[in-house]
């Protein structure tokens, strides 16, 4: 049922994602892989997918923040491997317990959602070592910070310098896209509607599937109307986005600026220059941090927020938030 709200697990549930899928199982034979995509794009449900296809195995290390914490999730999908827990907790040892584990799973496609919050020197030092030495596949996922920014971007003294994954971006539907699914959807649960509001649902929400999945879910299976499923769906999103920058803002020092600069937009280089008057490598560094984040992209000579949602919610932080 496309409206259910877990994470889809196999392909005849997945809508949209045929390419991406393909793309996975033709990259995995040789590389490792970074699946990135903003908040609910989908990215643990292809990842789920595409594992049940190939017998691999799902981690999912959301709050996970030690080398420890990753072996004890191993573990968890591992109860058949025999392994001795007596070393002490010492953080090398577990690099080197963690190490053992990857050593038991050769031939194996392990994904490892959320991986961003790992202890990077750490990791990067383990997974150097499971990529030259042991014959298996990982597949990384989460925001491009942490972890996942030092794979991606390595500095030239990183272990894993010369050895980047493969990326997939996930990008939300396309308007077209978007509302076939929300037609399936309502169809699979012959659930009246009406075509304009699919329409709206689909210019407020963006073409996000978790955000669809919910306003559908809400609509057809909770009854409510398409104004309050709406409302409702922006209710929690924007928790999850403020959250998100709010995040995003904590490294920063200079908070305010990136707030004042976010509510200019959408605008172009020379514009945003005149109105923040601070100096351009301030502002090229400010954008390229904002860029990479996937909150800002450009379009020609435009920085624009693309998502609807983070759009709406960027005026609310900077009405309500501490930063100004
Ligand atoms: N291609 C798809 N087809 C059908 N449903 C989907 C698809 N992608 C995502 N969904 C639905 O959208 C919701 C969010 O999906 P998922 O958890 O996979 O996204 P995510 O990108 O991992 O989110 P987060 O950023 O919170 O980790 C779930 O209800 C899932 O069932
Ligand atoms: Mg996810």
């Amino acid at each position: 049922m496309l409206f259910d709200l877990r994470p889809k697990t196999s392909r005849h549930e997945l809508y949209g994602r045929e390419e991406e899928l393909e793309a996975l199982h033709r990259l995995s034979r040789t590389e490792w892989i970074a699946i990135l995509g903003r908040r609910m794009t989908g990215k643990t449900s292809l990842l789920k997918t595409f594992l049940a296809e190939v017998n691999g195995i799902y981690v999912n290390l959301s709050g996970v923040r030690s080398i420890r914490g990753l072996v004890e999730e191993l573990m968890k999908k591992l109860k058949h491997v025999d392994l001795s827990l007596s070393l002490g907790p010492v953080r090398a040892r577990w690099t080197r317990l963690a190490e053992d584990v990857f050593a038991r799973l050769e031939g194996r496609i392990i994904g490892l959602d959320e991986a961003q919050d790992l202890p990077a020197n750490y990791a990067l030092r383990l997974f150097k070592k499971v990529w030259d030495e042991h014959r298996l596949t990982i597949i990384f996922t989460g925001s491009m910070m942490g972890l996942l920014h030092r794979l991606l971007e390595p500095g030239h003294d990183s272990p894993l310098y010369g050895r980047k994954p493969a990326t997939i971006v996930l990008r939300p539907f396309t308007r077209g896209v978007a509302i076939g699914f929300l037609e399936r959807g309502f169809d699979e649960l012959s659930c009246p509607y009406r075509e304009a509001e699919l329409e709206e649902a689909v210019d407020s929400l963006g073409g996000y599937p978790g955000w669809l999945t919910y306003y559908g879910n809400l609509r057809c299976v909770r009854g409510m109307t398409h104004g309050e499923a709406l409302e409702n769906v922006y209710r929690e999103a924007r928790k999850i986005l403020v959250a998100e920058l709010e995040r995003f803002l904590e490294a920063r020092r200079n908070k305010a600026l990136y707030v004042r600069l976010l509510r200019l937009l959408p605008a172009g280089w020379s514009e945003l220059e005149r109105a923040l008057q601070v100096n351009r490598k301030v502002l090229r560094d400010a954008l390229r941090s904002l860029e990479r984040a996937m909150i800002v992209e450009k379009v020609g000579r435009t920085y624009t927020i693309p998502d609807p949602l983070m759009r709406r919610a960027v005026q609310e932080l900077g009405e309500a938030g501490p930063y100004l």
